[in-house]
């Protein structure tokens, strides 16, 4: 293991993920988030990376779903970027903590009204008795918020993963792939690379 408390992991992912972002074919910031409740059972959906800084990796989502509560009983979790096009991968580990009400309402007031509006009506995670239930709440919640800005609804909120490590594998011939692994010291990060 090598000290490189001057090597960027979050400057490295930023340009994996803008060269991404020209060559896959949609949501390029699509990442699947493992999280486990607590007895431990795993969990794993895809989300959308919202925001990247060196505090961490945003996404947004209603917290009354089942990953909000899985979160809620245990604030860790681990995210994965698969970009087929590049042949690369990313994977990140760390504790979980709610972004700022300010951010929060900033990303939900820049959405689209009607994902706003979406925001209200999906009870996400709960069972739906028909398609019809769902479009019944958009209609209300369209009306109810007719005019105006949009309130941010309570529970729909930002959650930052705060890196403790960041792996990058990139294809290599004959499965001898690259993988080069930052683990977080400090205020700086170590490296190791790892077999394949
Ligand atoms: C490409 C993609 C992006 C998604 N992005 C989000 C997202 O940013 N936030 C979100 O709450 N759900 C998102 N979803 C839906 C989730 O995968 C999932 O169905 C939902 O959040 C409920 O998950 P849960 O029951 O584990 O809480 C996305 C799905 C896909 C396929």
């Amino acid at each position: 293991m090598t000290d490189s408390s001057d090597l960027d992991p979050i400057a490295q992912f930023k340009s994996w993920l803008a060269e991404a972002e020209k060559t896959e074919p949609n949501d390029a910031n699509a990442m699947s988030l493992a999280t486990a409740d607590s007895s431990g059972m795993p969990n794993v959906r895809m989300v959308l990376l919202k925001g990247v800084d060196a505090g961490g990796f945003v996404f947004y989502s209603n917290m009354e779903s089942r990953k909000g509560q899985e979160l809620a009983q245990n604030p860790q979790a681990a995210l994965g970027f698969h970009w087929k096009t590049l042949r690369r991968a990313v994977r990140i580990q760390g504790r979980v903590e709610a972004v700022s009400a300010q951010e929060s309402d900033d990303y939900f007031h820049s959405r689209a009204r009607d994902s706003q509006i979406g925001a209200w009506a999906s009870q996400q995670s709960r069972p739906l008795e028909s398609r019809f239930a769902l479009e019944k709440a958009v209609a209300l919640f369209a009306a109810k918020h007719a005019i105006g800005t949009v309130p941010r609804p309570a529970y729909w909120q930002g959650r930052r993963i705060v890196p403790s490590r960041i792996e990058f594998w990139a294809d290599r011939p004959f499965r001898l792939h690259d993988r080069t692994v930052f683990i977080r010291e400090g205020e700086g990060w170590s490296t190791v690379k790892l077999y394949p």
